[in-house]
């Protein structure tokens, strides 16, 4: 991408997307969070102006933990002639078959999509990434990326810990289940409570929205003074109104250590309850 192109990216898109927008000199205009109808007008409107235009979503969303609309992207990128680029970096190690991400929860062709990439520092639990798509695509990469060619490669340990990680995931049937059974749960557990969970659903990630940054950083303590580490995310990182912590749960948590974060959370909701948030209660 350069000057000629446009890339269009979720509103909600993380910030290395934006950075690698920037970096890349091409214009970039944002679309509404998960908004097929805005990024088609966006299209329509656009196409023609640039000679490139690049579609940029991630997998699971890494703040709200609910999941691009892949097979609608998929044919917008076909009937406007642009590239659709995933970032998996939250939906690899997550969803789909023994989560093997995105294209495998919607049932598709891997290569529908022109360029996956993910991270190896999340659910593959080392450090680094990776990039998939058409041979020519990934040639052009490795005599092209500065950051690739001047700078020093993988460890070995690194290599070796996210290629454990995969092969635990290719044969770990069971951790799926329990993965996909401990974050339904731990979900509806919230929904009852009546916090505000915004669009999360089937994916580990899972916001409590407070409403503002305080009630984010005085629940997040009062959990860990539990036993419990759900980071709070705070303005710049998300809008002030929407302010919140963050659950990440995993096919490690016991059934009691949600029951036990369910409880500590209902025990606190008064610190939830202010002017701006006692609605949503
Ligand atoms: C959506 C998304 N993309 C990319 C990254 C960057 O991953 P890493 O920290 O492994 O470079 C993150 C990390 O938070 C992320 O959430």
């Amino acid at each position: 991408m350069n000057e000629e192109d446009l890339i269009l990216h979720d509103a909600l898109a993380h910030n290395s997307i934006i950075q690698g927008a920037i970096l890349s000199k091409a214009k970039r205009k944002p679309f509404k969070h998960n908004d097929m109808g805005h990024l088609e007008n966006e299209l329509q409107k656009l196409r023609q102006k640039f000679r490139r235009v690049l579609i940029v979503v991630e997998g699971v969303y890494s703040m709200d933990g609910d999941i691009c609309k892949l097979p609608e992207l998929i044919n917008l990128k076909e009937k406007y002639n642009a590239i659709l680029m995933v970032d998996e970096a939250h939906s690899i190690g997550t969803i789909g078959k023994n989560g093997r991400g995105v294209t495998s929860y919607f049932g598709v062709d891997p290569k529908s999509v022109d360029i996956l990439m993910g991270t190896l520092s999340k659910s593959l639990n080392s450090c680094g990434g990776y990039i998939a798509g058409s041979k020519d695509f990934i040639t052009y990469l490795r005599y092209n990326s500065p950051g690739f060619i001047f700078s020093v490669g993988m460890t070995p340990a690194n290599a070796a810990a996210a290629l454990a990680s995969l092969t635990l995931c290719e044969t770990g049937d069971a951790l799926f289940q329990k993965l996909t059974d401990n974050h339904t749960y731990f979900l509806e557990g919230l929904k009852k409570l009546g916090v505000n969970t915004g669009e999360s659903y089937d994916t580990p990630v899972i916001p409590l929205i407070t409403g503002n940054s305080e009630k984010a950083l005085e629940f997040s303590e009062v959990l860990f003074r539990n036993g419990i580490n759900a980071m709070p995310i705070v303005y710049p990182a998300v809008k002030e109104n929407e302010a919140r912590l963050r659950f990440f749960i995993s096919a490690a948590h016991t059934k009691e250590e949600l029951q036990i974060t369910l409880e500590t959370i209902k025990e606190n909701l008064s610190i939830l309850i202010d002017n701006r948030i006692a609605s949503k209660l």
